[in-house]
């Protein structure tokens, strides 16, 4: 191991004082000093915290992935950074994705490492994660921290996607608050994240199918005693890597990220999975737009029969094959030669994949839906575009028209919604202004807008909604999000108004207002920008920089890369 050239030598390997004051306050953790004497050092970043739920037993996962770091010859050494909670910080994740990423892009480059275990679990933590260590570019492996166990609920399975129809149930009354209360510990009955084809799933996917994880990674529940085992065998796998110089850039290449999306389109990922890779393309330097998502999608079936857009839990896919097994469905498809963190090409990978349930686990020629993936629109509504998940959607309103019924924020929303003097019928559309990028500020996940007491009274369960917001992966519906550019900076989106008639044509990827262009001027020359009221601090920074969804809202400013070199000395 001596002939390694390894970067953390330039801390632990230096003689005099430095060396002395870079190996002294280790060793007052209880390290011997052969550990100083050029073994490769893992760091293990780590997103453990009790403010975010999904990923709170990964200080025991962390173990798992330190005996793999130590048998295999290398010396680990724990992290923390930013954790972002899904379900419990305001006023949205999203917010904070790109603070988070900063923090891990520094934490590693500023400290004495060779390679990086990212330890990612609930929604953004996985982004904000692979996005930090890309812009460093050491040889760097997830380790995801799988899914919940299906919620049991009253002789029934649930998941987070029945959150929403609880919540329409006790809207109308259907459900009682003592019934309600009941039903939380039913859903989230063991450690994990979200149980369904949610964010954190699609992430966990996504990251497996980019090829930065080693196979069957991401479905593995947490509560199963394989995930250690994945830790484990993890660990083992990043101190070869370090060997092999296999940089995050040697594997993310054009050709995973069209892999990639071409696996999220066969399994229903989440419409956050558009922001989250294009942020990560512009950040390792490969060239990503919003139209390659639909391309790519277009001839992609539906064959993983997990909720929202199917029936079934993240876990039954990993009982019935795991993502090897989706991917081996996807063979003529895929680039074959793509590298992974294995070693193995994806070819490799997939040779022996098996599907073990066909009912979790389709054929592309006998698929669960023929139109999956994502759709991308355009318009004079959204002329940089707008995204659809179609497998999410209701077939009927893939074609409609319909009366605009705006709200102008997202608290005249919350006001008016369930208003029974509000004018709307099931035909109409709501629009839902000012929950962009800048404009909420943070794109939170309201584009799913809970549909009016009345409508939900009469039985209604989906209309077209627009916005310039985010949909939670669990979420589902006829709903445009990421409308581009967003209201906020005088898109088309801030100049609808009650009654604009509306064109959804999911066919030909339109999205139209019909409103002339010359009324459209005379809209925009009375249109007052918002006050968005943030005169300092971090979120001050976050206006100022945050680029439009169809770009995946990182900053202006950390699109590409610093490398790894080494800062400069202080003492
Ligand atoms: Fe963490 Fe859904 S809330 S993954």
């Amino acid at each position: 191991m001596a002939e390694l050239n390894l970067r953390s030598q330039q801390w632990f390997g230096k003689t005099g004082k430095d060396g002395f004051i870079y190996r002294a306050w280790m060793k007052n953790q209880g390290f011997p000093h052969h550990e100083f004497t050029g073994k490769p050092v893992i760091g293990i970043c780590n997103t453990w915290s009790e403010v975010t739920p999904c990923n709170a037993h990964f200080r025991e996962l962390a173990e798992s992935v330190k005996r793999g770091v130590w048998e295999a010859g290398g010396f680990p050494l724990e992290f923390p950074v930013m954790s972002l909670g899904e379900t419990v910080i305001k006023p949205t994740a999203m917010l904070f994705r790109n603070l988070a990423s900063m923090d891990v892009e520094e934490s590693i480059r500023g400290n004495p490492f060779d390679g990086i275990v990212l330890m990612c679990g609930c929604d953004k933590t996985t982004p904000s994660l692979v996005m930090g260590a890309a812009s460093v570019d050491l040889p760097t492996i997830v380790l995801s921290g799988g899914p919940m166990l299906a919620g049991q609920y009253r002789g029934r399975k649930i998941g987070t996607s029945d959150i929403w129809r609880f919540a329409e149930e006790f809207k109308t009354g259907a459900l009682s608050q003592e019934e309600f209360i009941f039903a939380e510990a039913c859903m989230a009955r063991s450690a994990g994240h979200c149980a369904v084809m949610g964010t954190a799933s699609t992430m966990a996917s996504m990251v497996e199918s980019l090829g930065i994880t080693l196979p069957n990674n991401a479905s593995i529940p947490a509560a199963d005693s394989r995930r250690k085992v994945m830790a484990h065998l993890t660990g083992n796998r990043i101190v070869e890597m370090v060997k092999e110089d296999l940089t995050m850039s040697k594997i993310l290449t054009r050709e995973a990220f069209e892999n990639c999306i071409m696996t999220n389109a066969a399994i229903g990922g989440s419409t956050n999975f558009v922001i989250h890779l294009l942020a990560i393309a512009g950040r390792i330097g490969v060239d990503l737009n919003l139209e390659d998502f639909d391309r790519l999608s277009a001839h992609i079936p539906f064959i993983a029969n997990v909720q929202p857009s199917g029936e079934h839990f993240f876990e039954d896919l990993y009982y019935a094959g795991g993502l090897p097994a989706v991917m081996k469905e996807l063979e003529k498809f895929l680039h074959l030669d793509a590298l992974m963190a294995s070693g193995l090409s994806m070819g490799q990978v997939i040779e022996n994949a098996q599907c073990y349930d066909r009912e979790i686990i389709a054929t592309v020629d006998a698929p669960f839906k023929p139109n999956t993936g994502l759709v991308v629109l355009k318009g004079n509504l959204a002329e940089n575009g707008a995204v659809l998940k179609p497998s999410a959607a209701s077939e009927h309103l893939m074609q409609h028209t319909g009366r605009a019924v705006v709200f102008e924020d997202i608290d005249d929303m919350k006001a008016r919604i369930d208003s029974p003097d509000l004018d709307v019928d099931e035909t109409c559309v709501l629009v839902l202004k000012y929950v962009g990028p800048r404009g909420y500020p943070g794109m939170p996940e309201t584009g799913n807008m809970i549909l009016p007491k009345k409508l939900l009274e009469k039985g209604i369960h989906d209309m077209v909604r627009i916005s310039d917001g985010r949909m939670s992966g669990t979420g589902f519906g006829t709903v445009v999000l990421h409308i581009s550019p967003e209201a906020a900076i005088g898109g088309t989106l801030a100049l609808v108004q009650n009654g604009d008639q509306i064109t959804l044509d999911v066919a030909n990827r339109s999205l139209h207002l019909h409103v002339s262009d010359e009324e459209l001027a005379v809209r925009k020359q009375a249109w007052i920008p918002p006050n968005l009221g943030y005169d300092r601090g971090y979120v001050k920074l976050y206006i100022s920089h945050v680029e439009q969804a169809h770009e995946g809202a990182d900053f202006d400013f950390l699109k590409g890369k610093s490398g790894a070199a080494k800062l400069r000395e202080s003492h």
